[in-house]
């Protein structure tokens, strides 16, 4: 029996990993994973991906992206069981098994799927299901799988995830109530959206808005980038306001104590947006260098990666495949 408790976490492999996904999600899930009390299984939602994306070269690439930057970011993949989905047969598997339980109408009330709906509704559709893939519709159930494929106790997501943990303790719960008690029912840790920073145009940073600041980018495009944040109109030798300032909020999540008060003063004292863009440029920039350089690393060696992710997954079969022969036996599927 597991000693331990279990947390993990998916993520889709779509797009270019930002500072937002950085701060908010891979360096919290870092620095937990070193905890002695826990397990960590972390993995790239690559099947989960294709629901949004049909270019072989961009999950392709997505793929890669995702799995460099958690490495490149500081985990240590002997720390955790990281590994890709599409290398664990069995998520499938157990995602059919799962489906052949779960009511139609539960997912009929999924947010996503109900978006889609109301989608195609607002646009005129006779049909409301229009463009909508079975991919889409069965999100949950293949996510529900890789969470009680490896009977998680804790699962740290977004708060826009909070409905997909609910289904999937709905799922278990009527999977132990008729097959007998295989699975965990799982708690879900949604993270302090507080602490979420503000994209370029002041919204949270989402690719969905197209407001990104790239992990990876060069020290050229950071600066870029960071120039096109908007402030208000304060001249040079005004103060200024530090609570509510997007280039604050930022500093505060790279900057260390030190830098965020002398920033502070720095406001009051009233340095001009120029400057102070400069200076959040530098710390930013100072903050992501080792992580770009190991990241230059990894693209030069993907064999590394591509070894890492082959032993994460060879820890997580041997996880996994007790668990499905269990369900199997479970629902008669047996040899006679
Ligand atoms: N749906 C999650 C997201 O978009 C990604 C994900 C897939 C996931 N499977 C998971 C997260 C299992 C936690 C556990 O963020």
């Amino acid at each position: 029996m597991k000693d331990k408790k279990r947390i993990l976490t998916g993520v889709t492999t779509s797009g270019t990993p930002h500072i937002g996904n950085l701060v908010g999600a891979v360096l919290p899930a870092i620095e937990a994973s070193k905890s002695k009390d826990t397990d960590s299984f972390l993995f790239l939602a690559d099947y989960h991906s294709l629901i949004k994306n049909h270019e072989p070269e961009l999950t392709h690439s997505s793929s890669f992206e995702v799995a460099a930057t958690w490495l490149s970011c500081g985990l240590d993949p002997k720390k955790v069981t990281f590994y890709r989905q599409s290398d664990v047969p069995q998520i499938m598997e157990l995602a059919w098994v799962l489906g052949c339980l779960t009511a139609k109408g539960l997912l009929n009330r999924s947010h996503a799927y109900k978006a889609a709906v109301a989608n195609n509704d607002q646009e005129g559709s006779a049909d409301p299901d229009r463009g909508i893939t079975m991919g889409l519709f069965n999100y949950p159930i293949l996510m529900a799988a890789d969470i009680l494929m490896f009977n998680a106790d804790l699962v740290p997501v977004g708060n826009d995830q909070k409905q997909h943990l609910e289904m999937t303790r709905d799922i278990a719960n009527r999977f132990n109530h008729h097959y007998g008690k295989i699975f965990t029912i799982p708690e879900d840790q949604i993270s302090d959206e507080a602490g979420i920073i503000p994209g370029l145009d002041g919204r949270k940073m989402s690719k969905s808005y197209g407001n990104i600041i790239p992990i990876f980018t060069d020290t050229n495009n950071l600066s870029k980038l960071i120039k096109r944040i908007k402030t208000n109109s304060l001249e040079p030798g005004q103060p200024k306001q530090p609570s509510g300032c997007n280039l604050f909020k930022i500093l505060k999540a790279f900057g260390s104590a030190q830098e965020i008060e002398d920033m502070r003063r720095s406001y009051e004292e009233g340095l001009g947006w120029g400057k102070i863009k400069e200076v959040l440029i530098e710390i930013i920039d100072n903050r992501l260098r080792p992580f770009r350089e190991e990241y230059q690393r990894i693209v030069l060696d993907r064999h590394y990666l591509e070894i890492t992710l082959k032993e994460g997954a060879e820890k997580a079969r041997a996880v996994a495949a007790p668990v499905l022969r269990r369900v199997r036996g479970a629902v008669g599927i047996k040899g006679f």
